[in-house]
């Protein structure tokens, strides 16, 4: 079968994926709630189209923090790519740089920062950064991202700690020998045979505002906050300098039981009120998706499960074929919907 959508590539990556790597990239934290919630919440918004526009001339290109992107649509970080395929983080590299997007690198990566800029050198790409208790390791790593050219940095804020990811336990989930996380090793020595828990024992639970600010002051590229729920913390990430929020929940992975993200984008939007960019990922999976998230007022999306999905049916090529997929069918609803552009989709296309 040839994936024609999204979710063909989910189950066949299903259909093809040992079952620890599986249950660790499909998995969520307790009754996955939060998990099921991220996609039926799309459901419940009616896209509503104007009619008798020009059409003729619809371009999902557009900018995100000044950086120009073929679609508002962005890889989101996910550890542990190797896992999807052996050319892990480069092929997803490549893929993305081959759609005309950003990709955020995760501190969690199989490989190094420099070793995926070198993978696609022209394309536009971000760091996520996880703040370790070793200092050190965090600073070496950004450093490292900054001298490769990544554009923006993207500070994780939802993970103290892992979440209760059950479909882990149950499947006895840990890093395959052979798979190197260049942090964790960095950190512990080795990364044989750790698990998701293991990792984020590595976190710095003594973060707080004051550490965002440290990094902006520090960082000469844009600095980003990912995991934000509530609209008064996406008020202070403006207020302690970030130019950009990222309303997520990490996929469900972290607090079971909180909202779908897409749910809280509205108010995360009036409270930052245009002083940063706002994104959201979570449950992404249609052109018509990311079109309804462009009319709550997010910039972009972000995309991490099926683009991991991609990666393991076809590697490079696969990947870029879950961003083809995704720019087809938002051109297509763009077209329906009567928005030449992403700037001209708002809160008035919306029924519900
Ligand atoms: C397997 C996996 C690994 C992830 N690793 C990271 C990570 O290292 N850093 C991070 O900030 N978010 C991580 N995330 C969360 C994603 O960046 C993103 O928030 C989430 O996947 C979006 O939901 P979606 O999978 O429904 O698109 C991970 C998600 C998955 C599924």
């Amino acid at each position: 079968m040839r994936a024609i959508n999204l979710h063909d590539y989910e189950r066949l990556a299903a259909e093809r994926m040992p079952a620890g790597p599986l249950a660790y990239y499909a998995g969520a934290a307790g009754d996955e709630r939060t998990l099921r919630a991220n996609c039926d919440a799309f459901a419940r918004h009616q896209l509503l189209p104007r009619v008798l526009v020009d059409v003729s001339d619809v371009r999902t290109a557009t900018t995100v923090l000044g950086t120009e992107i073929s679609m508002p649509v962005i890889v989101a970080p996910t550890a542990l790519q190797k896992l999807a395929h052996p050319d892990g983080e480069q092929a997803m590299a490549r893929a993305a740089a081959r759609a005309g997007t950003i990709m955020t690198v995760s501190t969690i990566a199989t490989t190094r920062p420099a070793d995926v800029a070198a993978a696609a050198p022209d394309a536009p790409r971000w760091f996520q950064v996880y703040v370790l208790k070793d200092r050190g390791v965090t600073r070496a790593l950004v450093d490292e991202a900054i001298d490769s050219g990544y554009d923006a940095l993207v500070l994780t804020v939802d993970a103290p700690r892992a979440g209760r990811r059950e479909r882990d336990l149950r499947a006895g989930f840990s890093v395959p020998p052979g798979i190197d996380m260049p942090a964790v090793s960095a950190a512990l020595g080795s990364t044989a045979g750790i698990d998701a828990a293991g990792f984020f024992s590595l976190m710095d639970l003594t973060l707080t505002w004051r550490d965002l600010e440290a990094l902006v002051e520090q960082s000469p590229v844009p600095v980003l906050v990912k995991g934000v729920h509530h609209p008064a913390d996406a008020d202070l990430a403006v207020r302690h300098g970030a130019a950009g929020v990222i309303v997520s929940n990490h996929g469900g992975r972290q607090l079971d039981g909180v909202p779908a993200s897409i749910d809280m984008l509205p108010r995360v939007v009036d409270a930052v009120a245009g002083r940063a960019e706002i994104l959201v990922d979570g449950g992404v999976r249609r052109g018509t998706d990311v079109a309804t998230a462009l009319a709550l007022g997010a910039r972009a999306v972000l995309v991490g499960r099926p683009m991991l999905w991609g990666l393991v049916c076809d590697g490079e090529d696969g990947a870029a074929h879950v961003l083809e997929l995704l720019h087809a069918e938002l051109s297509l609803a763009m077209t329906l919907l009567g928005a030449a552009t992403p700037d001209a989709i708002t809160r008035d296309h919306l029924a519900a």
